[in-house]
Order: structure tokens, then C-alpha cells, then sequence
């Protein structure tokens, strides 16, 4: 993923007694605003406030004082505070009759009602209320971020003072130490303050990485929050706790494209998007005993803790952490769900194109035992490095500069079987499956064409070529012409890729992800109502964006920016900028009139899973908050139905596109898994990658290898033999393409 620096535009932290916090301030902060994800550009930009709790009129113009800003005036002309109001209504944090202190008229005090009537009645002076302050702090966006004191704001949290800072969306805490520098291939340990005065308006350093700077003094998280309370405060946001992908050798939480302000802000909630350590840092195993592995995995457990311990302190709620990542992060989300370690530690989960299968997708999903990561992966490093007669291998390892290691011929980045992380070599989802589990909430889903972006383009007319390069099946895939048709566009190289980028989407990703919902659902593991969607609509990230322009909607005279309404590949990482409402933020463009209500439509799904565990938004939360588009599309589309036991038609998987996400292709989990293939009964057992064996009980069987048996022929009716496929090798784990995202 690319990542621009930030132009700090002022960084001098001044830990003075004039840095505002809501203990000092005596009210909790609340950042409000109408946020259409327009940013700057919108009509409502100027339409924040930072509601105060309860107080006396002389109380109310101190605080807003203290925080740079003033009583909040309709003569300022700002854009409508109503949506702010209802919303203050709708959560039923104050009757809608309830008056707010704003400021005075040249003859009398004044204050506004949840309706927005404005009076200045001669009782006002002795009354305590609630408070609206002016929000003038400024957006920030890829390139700039204004951290000067004016906006900060400090926290106690962990036993240290932090101090972040406002924008105009959010309060943003970055680089927020969660564990001091671990030594090389340890674990890490929780990082406890020390009564110091800490900075947090900068993000902390990345992990060693490839191609880029880094440190071994990596593990930093950055929270953004519309919160913060006073003493504790009396209300908690849901926490949605990002975790990035990057094929487990590169990536950072600060990565501007999942910048959290908008999701904060828009959502309501508390985001944290955390580091961890990458590639043989973070992963390498060794049999001496005691090198096991999974540290990049246990540092993320290490910031859930962080997390639970914390949040509170930033308004979140440690009882309501919905975690979520995408790629490797939604492979880490998928041993988060496995691991004891992580066990009742967060109440939801979105894995977002998870991989598993097809060689390179296998390692994601099925974890290697110790024993094998030595002979393929450790023992190599070793030779490269010079190790391997060392006295003592680690120790040896220990001395070589952490910048050689994403260098080295080989890179540990697979997730291993350590007896204490992980116990089993895959999560286990059949009936017989941890109950904890069935507490967890689960959304999860792919993009239509994941694999177009994981697989290469190669540039031939011959489809076994292509299909044996890019390490799959061949006989299967030629062999079913009925389920693999070459289409006859006039580009016959593009035609082959079109077959291609199919069998690599249902074979790394299709394949295990609806696996992993369908026995989910069969066997009760998780909460009920699991829901699963598909993108069909894509903006993919510039910075990351193999094979182009494949998977970029085509330019054409009307839209200089791509016409998303064309067909073109909906591939990996092309959901990130509506899930976190940050297209405009990153200063790209809308391509057409329908991405921005796409976005916001998006967005308004993730962080209503993160509050209620339904991605269908609450109407009247969306009358309140005047999210009018997002009215609009649910009306025209109807309810997102969960995945459910024995429903043949229910919406099943949800088309997410624009316009009209109408769900009427949505039922073939079930066609695909139980109605044409499985001869199941909602008791059976599934054990997911065991054996492939799909038609006794108990049923036991792999994704990867459920895709070749469910190609043949017989099996497939014609309707729904698009979605039907996969084709597989197994091999040895191989890099295909660029590097993922
Ligand atoms: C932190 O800053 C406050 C306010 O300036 C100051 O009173 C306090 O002594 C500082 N604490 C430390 C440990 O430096
Ligand atoms: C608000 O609008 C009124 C009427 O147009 C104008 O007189 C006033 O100067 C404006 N106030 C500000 C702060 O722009
Ligand atoms: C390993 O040893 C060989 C031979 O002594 C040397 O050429 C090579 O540079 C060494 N490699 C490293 C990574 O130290
Ligand atoms: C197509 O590719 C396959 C495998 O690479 C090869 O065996 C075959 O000869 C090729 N066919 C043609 C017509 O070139
Ligand atoms: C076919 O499409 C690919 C991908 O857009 C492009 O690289 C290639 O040049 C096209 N070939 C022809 C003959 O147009
Ligand atoms: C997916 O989107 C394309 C436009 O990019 C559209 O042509 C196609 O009909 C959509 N597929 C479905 C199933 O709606
Ligand atoms: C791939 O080919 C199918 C026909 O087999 C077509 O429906 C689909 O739109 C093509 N995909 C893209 C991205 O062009
Ligand atoms: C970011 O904000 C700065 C300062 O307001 C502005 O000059 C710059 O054009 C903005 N960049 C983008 C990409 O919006
Ligand atoms: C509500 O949204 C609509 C369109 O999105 C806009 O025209 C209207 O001004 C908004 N209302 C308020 C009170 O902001
Ligand atoms: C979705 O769009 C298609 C084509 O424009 C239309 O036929 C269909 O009725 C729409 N469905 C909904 C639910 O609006
Ligand atoms: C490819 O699939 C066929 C049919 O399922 C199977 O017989 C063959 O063993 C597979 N080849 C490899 C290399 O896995």
C-alpha cells in the first residue's frame, strides 16, 4: 500500500498546563458534526460543534474558551446544527425539548432546543445545561495535519498524560506506545506508562518492511475518537479495532488509507488501527524449543489488551470491539478467532477477502506446523545469513541487522502452529467447535475479482499457459469449458485473463471464505446472524494496483476518471476507501455521481455492524443524522439478510454495488454448498480442511480441495455455474505477482 509522509505542519508538542483535557475541563467532549465525507469541499463542513456536559452559562463559555473555540452562534451562519441536534434526540442522551447554552445576544444569554428554537428566557441565567462550542480546528488530510497546541488536546490514560489533537472530525491520539521495543524474536510486553507527559500527535515508527524505512521499535497504535470522557463519562462508543493486510511482510496502521476520522466521525465510533511486527521479524520459528514464532500475531493480542485496558479512557467501550482486517489483517482476524489467547477479548468480526488455498492463499487460512516453516523457510534464512553452524542459531540471528532480514532470499511470514497462539492447524468450525465462539458476531465477504489483482497477467492466448503459470489446475479448468468459458471480447489476451482471474478468486479466496460462513452457520459457531457480501463496485488503491488497468474502472470521454458502471476486474483492496470514507481524504477523485453515496453507504454498514451486529443501519439513526443517500439505497434495496440455516432463497450473499444492491443473486452459498453438493444435515460436522470427503458424515472437508469436487459437471447447474468454481494444485507456497495488499 502506498504511504506518502505526512508534511507535519507543526509538531512541537507543548506540554504545558494550557493543554485542555476533559478531566481539567470538567466535560466530557463531543465532537459533532454533519460528515458527508465531502471533507472540506462539502456544505456542511462548517457545521461542527463540541458538545459540553451540563453546566452554568459562565462554566460553558470558559470551557469552549479553554479549547480555543467560543459559544456556538446562529449569526456565525454555520451550516445546519439540526442533524447534530436530532441525533443528541435520537440517542436519547437528552429529551428533544432539552436546551444547550450557545452564546449570548447583546442583551441576554441564550440557549437552543433539541428542536433549534432559540430563547433567551429570564430563568435562563440560573439554568444548567448542556453546551455547544464552535469547532474551528481544520481538516486534515494525506498530506497535512495542523497538531499545533491550539488543537490539543491530553488524555490521562495507562499512567501517562497523552496528548493528541483535534481536526475538524475527530480527536486523533497517534503513535500511542503500546509495548516497549521487544527483543528480536520474543514476545512483547505490555508497555506500562510511567506518569510521563507523552505525545501522541505523530504516528509512531512502522515495522521493518521492504522497500521502505522501519524499526524494530515498531509497536504503536493510533486512536481516533468523536469522544472523550470526563472522569470516566457515562456513555461508550463501540471500538472497531483495524488490523492492516500486506501479506504479512509489509503494510502499517498509519496508513492514510484507512485513516480513522471519518469512520469515527460519520460512524460513531472509536477506531485504533495498530502495528505489528512483519516478515521474519515478526514470524520466524525455530525447533530449538523456544523460537516459536507468531510474534507479530501475539503483538496483536498485545494491543487487543492495550485495547480492553485503555479504551475507556477514549470513550470506546471494551465490551464492544468488533476487530477487522483485510488480506493478511483478515487472515489474522481468522487466528484471532483460533487463538486461546485472544479468546473473549472482542465481540465481533470482520474478515475482508481472506485468503486460503490456491498455493500462495494456503498458508493464510491453513497454518503451518513448526517443523515445516524450519525446513522451508527458517533453514534457508539461516544459510543466507550465516547461522547455521552458529553455536547458538539465535543469538546468531539476533546479530544481524534487522534491515537484512526483508532482504534475505527467504522470509518467515507464515503464522505457525505454536502450541500457545495457535493449537490447531486450522480454525475449527464444526460442531464441535469452542463455544466461546459462539458469542462472536461475524460480517465477512471478498471483492467479485479478488484474485485479479493476486494473480499475474500473462500475456498469452493459450489458457493452459496462463492457468499452469499462475500455479493452478490446468486440466480441471480446460477441462470444464461449461464452468470456465473463455469470453470472446476482442482482446484474446484479456479474455484468457478473464478465465484467470476467476479461477484465482474462487480458489485463494471464494472458496475458503464461503466455506468458513457456510459451516459457521451449519454448526452455530458464531453469534447468530451472520451476514457475507461481495463487492461489485471497486476503487482500486492507485498505490497498489497490480496488473493495471485491469482493475480500474475504464476511462471513457464522459468520465475521465473511469466509469464505474463498465465491467472491469473488482479486485483485492478495492473496498478500503469505502469502508473508511477516505477517497477524498487521499485527494483522489469521485469518478461519478454514485461513489460518493457508495462510500457513505459503505461506511454507515461497517460502523452500524460495529454498533448493533447488523450491517443494516438504523432508519432512524439515518433520519437523525440526515445520511439521506444511505436512506435511499436501504429503500431501494431492501434489508441485508443474514446467512441463515436452511434457507434456500434468503438473502444470502450481498451484492454491494451502485446503484441498486438489490440482493436477488444473493441465495448461492446454500445452492453452492448444501442444495447442489452437500448432502448434509444441520447437525452434521464440518470440519473445515480435513479431508475431501464431502458426502459421508460427519462431513469433513477443505476449501481448497472442496473446489475441485464441486466442478464436476453433474453438480452444477448452468445458473449458477459462474460461481461454482475453483480449481487447485497443491504445491509449495509460492509469490505470484506483486506483493499483496
Ligand atoms: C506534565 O505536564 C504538566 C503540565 O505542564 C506538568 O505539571 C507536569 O509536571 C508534567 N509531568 C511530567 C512527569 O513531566
Ligand atoms: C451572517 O449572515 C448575515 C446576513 O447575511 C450577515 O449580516 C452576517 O455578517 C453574517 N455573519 C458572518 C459571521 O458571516
Ligand atoms: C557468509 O559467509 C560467506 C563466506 O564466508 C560470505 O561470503 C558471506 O558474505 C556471508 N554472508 C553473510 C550474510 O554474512
Ligand atoms: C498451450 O500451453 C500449454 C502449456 O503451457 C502447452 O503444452 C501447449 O502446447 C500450448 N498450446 C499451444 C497451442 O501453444
Ligand atoms: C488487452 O488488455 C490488456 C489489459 O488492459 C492490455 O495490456 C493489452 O494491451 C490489450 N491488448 C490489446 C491487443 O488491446
Ligand atoms: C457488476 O458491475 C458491473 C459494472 O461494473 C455490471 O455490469 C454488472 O451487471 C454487475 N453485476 C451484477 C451481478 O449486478
Ligand atoms: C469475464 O467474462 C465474463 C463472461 O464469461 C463476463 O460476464 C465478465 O463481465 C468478464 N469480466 C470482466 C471483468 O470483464
Ligand atoms: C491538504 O490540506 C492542505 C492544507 O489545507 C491543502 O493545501 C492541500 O491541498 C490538501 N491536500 C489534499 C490532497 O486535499
Ligand atoms: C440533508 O441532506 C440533504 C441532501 O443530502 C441536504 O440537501 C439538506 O440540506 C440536509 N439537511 C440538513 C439540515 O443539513
Ligand atoms: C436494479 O436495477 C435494475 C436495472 O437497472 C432494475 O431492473 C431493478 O429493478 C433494480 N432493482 C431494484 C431493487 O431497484
Ligand atoms: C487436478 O485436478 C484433477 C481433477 O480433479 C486431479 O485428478 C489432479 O490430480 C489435479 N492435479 C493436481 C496437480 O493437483
Amino acid at each position: 500500500m502506498a504511504f506518502k509522509f505526512l508534511i507535519v505542519i507543526l509538531t512541537v508538542v507543548q506540554l504545558s498546563q494550557s493543554i485542555p483535557s476533559p478531566n481539567g475541563i470538567g466535560s466530557d467532549l463531543t465532537l459533532l458534526i454533519n460528515n458527508d465525507l465531502l471533507g472540506p469541499q462539502s456544505p456542511s463542513a462548517n457545521s461542527g460543534v463540541i458538545l459540553l456536559t451540563t453546566r452554568s452559562q459562565r462554566s460553558a463559555a470558559s470551557a469552549c474558551e479553554k479549547l480555543g473555540e467560543s459559544l456556538w452562534a446562529p449569526e456565525l451562519n454555520t451550516s445546519s446544527i439540526q442533524p447534530t441536534l436530532d441525533y443528541l434526540t435520537f440517542q436519547g442522551k437528552y429529551p428533544q425539548d432539552q436546551q444547550y447554552w450557545i452564546a449570548s445576544s447583546p442583551s441576554a444569554l441564550r440557549a437552543i432546543d433539541g428542536r433549534g428554537r432559540i430563547s433567551d428566557s429570564e430563568t435562563l441565567p440560573w439554568a444548567y445545561l448542556p453546551a455547544l462550542c464552535t469547532q474551528s480546528a481544520p481538516f486534515s488530510n494525506i498530506s497535512a495535519q495542523d497538531t499545533s497546541s491550539k488543537w490539543q488536546v491530553a488524555v490521562h490514560s495507562n499512567n501517562d498524560d497523552i496528548t493528541g489533537f483535534r481536526d475538524r472530525l475527530s480527536f486523533r491520539f497517534l503513535g500511542i506506545r503500546y509495548a516497549p521495543q521487544p527483543k528480536r524474536f520474543t514476545y512483547s510486553t505490555p508497555y506500562i506508562g510511567a506518569k510521563n507527559n507523552v505525545s501522541a500527535t505523530s504516528y509512531g515508527s512502522q515495522c521493518i518492511q521492504s522497500g521502505t524505512d522501519g524499526s524494530e521499535d515498531c509497536l504503536f497504535l493510533n486512536v481516533w475518537t468523536p469522544y472523550l470522557p470526563a472522569h470516566g463519562g457515562d456513555t461508550r462508543k463501540p471500538v472497531m479495532f483495524w488490523i492492516h493486510g500486506g501479506a504479512f511482510t509489509g503494510g502499517t496502521g498509519n496508513d492514510p488509507t484507512f485513516d480513522g476520522g471519518n469512520i469515527a466521525s460519520r460512524g460513531d465510533v472509536v477506531m485504533v488501527a495498530i502495528n505489528y511486527r512483519l516478515g521474519s521479524l515478526g514470524f520466524l520459528a525455530l525447533d530449538d524449543g523456544v523460537t516459536k514464532g507468531n510474534y507479530g500475531l501475539a503483538d496483536i493480542v498485545n494491543a487487543l489488551d492495550w485495547v480492553r485496558n485503555n479504551i475507556r479512557d477514549f470513550g470506546g467501550d471494551p465490551d464492544r470491539i468488533t476487530i477487522f482486517g483485510q488480506s493478511a489483517g483478515a487472515a489474522s482476524v481468522r487466528a484471532l478467532l483460533a487463538s486461546p489467547k485472544a479468546k473473549g477479548k472482542f465481540a465481533a468480526a470482520i474478515p475482508m477477502s481472506n485468503l486460503g488455498g490456491g498455493g500462495y492463499g494456503t498458508t493464510y487460512s491453513s497454518w503451518m506446523t513448526i517443523d515445516s516453516e524450519v525446513s522451508t523457510t527458517a533453514n534457508p534464512i539461516l544459510t543466507a545469513t550465516n547461522c547455521s553452524t552458529a553455536s547458538s542459531k539465535i543469538d546468531c540471528l539476533r546479530a544481524v541487522p534487522a534491515s537484512k532480514f526483508p532482504t534475505l532470499p527467504a522470509t518467515a511470514r507464515y503464522l505457525v502452529v505454536d502450541g500457545t497462539y495457535l493449537t490447531t492447524s486450522e480454525l475449527p468450525l464444526g460442531s464441535d467447535a469452542e463455544g466461546s465462539l459462539s458469542k462472536v458476531h461475524l460480517l465477512q465477504g471478498l471483492m467479485r475479482d479478488d484474485g485479479g489483482a493476486i494473480t499475474s497477467y500473462i500475456q498469452t492466448t493459450n489458457l493452459s499457459e496462463s492457468i499452469t503459470t499462475d500455479g493452478f489446475n490446468t486440466s480441471v479448468v480446460v477441462g470444464s469449458p461449461n464452468l470456465f468459458p473463455i469470453p470472446e471480447g476482442s482482446n484474446a489476451t484479456l479474455n484468457i485473463f478473464n478465465v484467470t482471474a476467476r479461477v484465482a478468486t474462487d480458489t485463494i479466496f471464494r472458496c475458503v471464505d464461503q466455506a468458513a460462513a457456510y459451516a459457521g452457520v451449519l454448526n452455530n459457531v458464531f453469534a447468530p446472524n451472520q451476514y457475507f457480501y461481495e463487492f461489485n463496485r471497486s476503487y482500486q488503491t492507485p498505490g497498489w494496483d497490480p496488473n493495471a488497468p485491469v482493475c480500474d474502472a475504464p476511462i471513457t470521454s464522459t468520465h475521465p476518471h473511469g466509469n464505474p458502471d463498465q465491467e472491469y476486474f473488482k479486485c483485492h483492496s478495492g473496498e478500503l476507501y469505502y469502508v473508511f470514507g477516505t477517497i477524498l481524504r487521499m485527494g483522489y477523485t469521485l469518478r461519478d455521481e454514485n461513489d460518493l453515496p457508495f462510500e457513505q453507504f459503505t461506511l454507515d454498514s461497517w460502523t452500524s455492524f460495529a454498533r448493533t451486529y447488523d450491517p443494516n443501519p438504523d432508519v432512524g439513526l439515518l433520519k437523525a443524522r440526515n445520511y439521506s443517500n444511505t436512506i435511499a439505497e436501504i429503500e431501494k434495496s431492501g434489508t441485508w439478510a443474514p446467512l441463515s440455516n436452511g434457507e434456500r432463497n434468503g438473502g444470502m450473499v450481498r451484492q454491494l454495488q451502485w446503484p441498486n444492491t438489490s440482493s436477488t443473486i444473493a441465495s448461492y452459498i446454500y445452492s453452492y454448498f448444501q442444495e447442489q453438493y452437500l448432502d448434509v444435515s444441520p447437525t452434521a460436522t464440518i470440519l473445515i480442511m480435513e479431508s475431501v470427503d464431502l458426502h459421508s458424515a460427519p462431513h469433513a472437508y477443505t476449501p481448497s480441495t472442496i473446489c475441485p469436487q464441486q466442478i464436476s459437471k453433474e453438480h452444477v447447474e448452468p445458473e449458477h455455474a459462474e460461481l461454482d468454481t475453483g480449481a487447485y494444485e497443491h504445491g509449495a507456497t509460492q509469490a505470484l505477482g506483486p506483493a499483496l495488499g
